[in-house]
């Protein structure tokens, strides 16, 4: 996983929609790794039953676990009780959730800044052997971008790779992602996706160019979950096709209802997230 031969198509997490329902309906229509949505490693530490069940695997699509959390031993006792199942592709650190709650307690993009901690908690991994990948923002601020903040840690900590969302975090989605970013990542030398307002073919030939190694698509994924066919180049499928599909994984995994009602919301309609998020 840490040196991707391929470019490589990722589905984004997004809280309250990407179920594993969700996640096998964008794999079978191109995306070639998915995410869970954010999961506090500190509540699975605690065996928090229903925080278990937003991590469990319920078939083969390829996934990565991703953990919010900043406490070393939050994340020990949380491997000692965790056993990987079919799918399991590895664990995911979430550096990049900009919640102020989540921020003012050190955690989400506020671990960008926090190398040291960061480097340990990727240890803990390592000493299991588990593959273990970041999704980062740009910092907290303004100032954090400026002054480089992201590529200290890129350099400093030794993770598979790192998706970079191409914002800070006291940025909202109504400003664009900053490609420009990726070229100076990618001459790290470490393996980058880049995530954030992706869509279109050029992007992903913009991207190319800049040497990163994957897309990570989020919203345009909810709009339509073939978004991932057609960058590849493939035939799609029509969207009442997916949604009946979508439909019948989600009874049969029995997913709770906010899934499907947020799902629903937005799948085959246009500009989600244009305010929220
Ligand atoms: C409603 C919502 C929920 C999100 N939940 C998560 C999450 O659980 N974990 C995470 O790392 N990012 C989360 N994100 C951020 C997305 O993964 C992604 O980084 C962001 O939407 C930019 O990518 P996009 O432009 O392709 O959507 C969320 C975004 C939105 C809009």
């Amino acid at each position: 996983m840490a040196c991707m031969e391929k470019f490589t198509y990722m589905l984004a997490p997004i809280e309250d929609m990407t179920s594993n329902a969700f996640r096998a309906v964008c794999h079978k229509h191109g995306a070639d790794l998915t995410f869970t949505e954010l999961t506090r490693v500190e509540s699975l530490a605690r065996k928090n039953k229903s925080t278990w069940s937003r991590i469990e695997l319920k078939d083969s699509t390829p996934t990565i676990i991703q953990l919010l959390g900043a406490k070393e031993f939050s994340f020990k006792k949380f491997l000692s009780m965790f056993s990987p199942s079919k799918g399991f592709k590895g664990f995911n650190l979430n550096f990049g959730c900009p919640s102020p709650q989540v921020v003012r307690i050190g955690q989400g993009c506020a671990m960008v800044r926090r190398i040291s901690k960061a480097k340990k908690i990727v240890q803990i991994f390592r000493d299991y052997g588990y593959p273990v990948s970041i999704k980062m923002r740009l910092g907290i601020t303004r100032i954090d971008k400026e002054n480089k903040s992201y590529l200290n840690l890129i350099n400093a900590v030794n993770a598979d790779f790192f998706i970079v969302h191409a914002r800070y975090g006291n940025q909202s989605y109504d400003e664009p992602a900053d490609f420009s970013v990726y070229e100076e990542c990618v001459k790290t030398g470490k393996t980058v996706i880049a995530n954030g307002d992706i869509t279109t073919n050029s992007q992903i030939e913009y991207l190319k160019k800049a040497g990163v190694k994957g897309a990570m698509i989020g919203r345009a994924a909810v709009l339509n979950p073939s978004i991932f066919s057609m960058l590849k180049g493939e035939s799609s499928a029509p969207i009442n096709s997916i949604i009946k599909e979508y439909l019948s994984l989600s009874d049969l995994y029995n997913e709770p209802f906010r899934y499907r009602k947020n799902i629903m919301k937005w799948i085959g309609k246009e500009g989600f997230g244009k305010t929220e998020g």
